[in-house]
């Protein structure tokens, strides 16, 4: 159970990240776009997919990680370690506020048909959401 949550959270993490940055991106031409009507809100609906998935399977995680048992064993302990207290603390709150501004992004973007107001909502909503995600993923899985 452990080992297959964790793989697909190590996985879908490139998945989430690469969908992100290519909304990032398809943001950055819509905003050239004002007056024009949007075409297509895939891009976003995927990022949006992916990443309350990673939120689901994180929580499933978080409820079966012997990291975490070994942190909620020793809160005190936890808090000085830089690794547990990432792994209990930032890691999942952090991710948690990003996946929110994302999704309350998305619920905006529903309301919007002008491309450089979709683009400008984007970029706003999911630009910081992302910088959130990455900046609290874990160092070593990286180079797993
Ligand atoms: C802990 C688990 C989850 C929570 C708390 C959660 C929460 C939410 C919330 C608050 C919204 C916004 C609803 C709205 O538009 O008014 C939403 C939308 C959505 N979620 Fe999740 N979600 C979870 C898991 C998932 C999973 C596992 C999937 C799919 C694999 C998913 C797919 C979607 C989709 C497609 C929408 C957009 C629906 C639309 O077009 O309005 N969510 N979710
Ligand atoms: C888009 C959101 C997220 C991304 C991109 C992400 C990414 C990651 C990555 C890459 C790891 C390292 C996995 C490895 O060992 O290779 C990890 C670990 C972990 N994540 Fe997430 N995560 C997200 C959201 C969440 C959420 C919302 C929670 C909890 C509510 C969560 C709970 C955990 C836990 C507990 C671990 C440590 C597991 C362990 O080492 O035993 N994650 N996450």
């Amino acid at each position: 159970m452990y080992t297959g949550l964790l793989h697909a959270h190590h996985w879908l993490r490139y998945i989430a990240l690469i969908l992100l940055l290519i909304s990032i991106v398809k943001a950055i031409i819509d905003l050239k776009h004002k007056g024009q009507e949007i075409k297509s809100r895939k891009t976003e609906l995927y990022s949006l997919i992916s990443v309350h998935l990673q939120l689901l399977i994180g929580l499933g995680l978080f409820f079966v990680s012997h990291k975490i048992e070994l942190a909620l064993g020793d809160m005190g302990m936890a808090m000085k370690d830089p690794a547990l207290r990432l792994a209990l603390i930032e890691h999942p709150l952090l991710m948690l506020i990003g996946i929110i501004l994302i999704t309350l992004g998305y619920m905006k973007l529903k309301t919007i048909t002008d491309r450089a107001l979709y683009g400008k909502t984007v970029l706003i909503y999911y630009g910081i959401g992302t910088l959130l995600i990455l900046s609290r993923i874990p160092m070593y899985s990286w180079t797993l």
